[in-house]
């Protein structure tokens, strides 16, 4: 087992009708801004719960951040905030209003002059004064509510970026199930495959004999193998609705990572598809993460026998067979939860392939757990996508 330190801080406030205790958590005399997006929570309940739990704070709003919240719509809150003297932030929504409001966290204070530099250089990451926060989850996906990352794109220069100070937790995230039943289809399916995701980038490397962390992962995978299929049949269950946001949150809150090395190649590799073509997060992680289990699946040979045989029950095979049937079933899987898995399902070719693999070697990056996920692999991942 590696070495490792760990830290959550964040409150998790966790069941029905619990949006309405958020009050109790926030200083009685902040100066709130409530951060939100296109305006789902005005229709599902989410809104009013809120109001009603801040009854007597001082509040303002900024709504309409975007899914992959964009820099220039934040710069704009950052703006609304400072002239409100604004110290307390609250994001209402799923992991792009989480997202967008740590990066307002972040910016309202920084003194450089562009806020997306601390995002190319993070090199002073830890020290940006941060606005404190807080959370109301509206979709399970990212475990934004419970980890101190956000991913912001900048439309116009096509670019999506990742940045974690250390200390950009939400001090409290509330989460009530009952938001999933308002969801569409799309963004279960999205859930779904963005939670496997995140457990496979943390689970799916080396081995190094830490166990614990390896069956959380794996009781997460199970969960989700079970009750994925269900979920897209029906999000009006409360109790399948509170396992997939368990899943979510656990999936993505550091349980996982201890002790285990990382990957994060395939959220990588995807977000330029994002950048690039506009494609939801996880549709993109349901594109490049079979293929690059197929192109890397030497080097995680331990851990794909492993998982072929504890998360998809597979065994009395060559062990050529167990890896390539582990990695078909995680395919069908996406597929079965709605997911398309080739770049050609949504009319993609190869067109930017070297653009993307341009951008690596430009920023000197290697990827995966081993570093050894090269610009040229990428090429070679990109290619399996098709
Ligand atoms: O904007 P509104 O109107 O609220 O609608 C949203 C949005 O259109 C809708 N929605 C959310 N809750 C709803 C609902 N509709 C009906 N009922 C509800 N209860 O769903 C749409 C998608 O919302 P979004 O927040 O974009 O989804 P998600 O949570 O999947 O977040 C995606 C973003 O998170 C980043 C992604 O890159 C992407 O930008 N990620 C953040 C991570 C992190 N912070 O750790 C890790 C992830 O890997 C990911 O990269
Ligand atoms: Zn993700």
């Amino acid at each position: 087992m590696n070495n490792f330190t760990f830290i959550n801080p964040t409150k998790l406030i966790f069941g029905k009708g619990q949006i309405l205790k958020i009050g109790r958590e926030i200083p009685q005399n902040a100066n709130v801004m409530i951060t939100y997006g296109g305006g789902s929570i005005f229709r599902n309940g989410v809104y009013d719960q809120v109001k009603a739990a801040l009854k007597g704070f001082n509040c303002i709003e900024f709504g309409g951040i975007e899914a992959n919240p964009d820099y220039d719509t934040l710069m704009k809150a950052v703006s609304k905030a400072n002239d409100n003297n604004v110290d307390f932030l609250l994001a209402v929504g799923g992991g792009s209003v989480i997202d967008g409001t740590k990066f307002i966290a972040a910016a309202m204070k920084y003194k450089g002059e562009c806020a997306w530099d601390f995002m190319v250089d993070q090199s002073g990451i830890n020290d940006l004064e941060l606005v404190p926060m807080g959370a109301v989850l509206t979709i399970p996906a990212t475990g934004s509510e419970m980890n101190n990352s956000a991913v912001i794109s900048r439309r116009s220069t096509k670019e999506k970026l990742s940045f974690a100070a250390r200390a950009n937790y939400p001090v409290f995230s509330a989460i009530d199930p009952q938001v999933c039943y308002s969801l569409p289809k799309r963004q279960i399916s999205n859930g779904i495959v963005d939670t496997f995701c995140h457990v496979l980038e943390q689970y799916m490397t080396y081995p190094t004999q830490s166990y614990i962390p390896e069956r959380f992962a794996e009781s997460i995978l199970v969960t989700l193998r079970n009750i994925g299929p269900k979920l897209m049949e029906d999000n009006s269950d409360y109790d399948l609705c509170a396992n997939f946001m368990m899943c979510a949150t656990m999936g993505l809150n550091g349980f996982i990572s201890m002790g285990v090395p990382q990957d994060w190649a395939t959220h990588i590799i995807g977000h330029e598809l994002t950048a690039i073509y506009g494609l939801d997060h996880a549709v993109t992680l349901a594109i490049v993460g079979p293929s690059l289990l197929r192109t890397m699946k030497e080097e995680k040979r331990e851990m794909l026998l492993q998982y072929a045989d504890r998360v998809w029950n597979i065994s009395g095979k060559s062990e050529f067979e167990l890896i390539d049937e582990a990695i078909d079933a995680t395919q069908y899987f996406y597929e079965r939860v709605g997911i398309k898995t080739h770049l050609s399902d949504y009319g993609i070719g190869d067109e930017n392939f070297d653009e993307i693999a341009g951008r690596f070697s430009r920023r000197g990056w290697n990827l995966g757990e081993r570093e050894s996920i090269t610009p040229d692999k990428v090429l070679e991942i990109l290619k399996g996508c098709l």
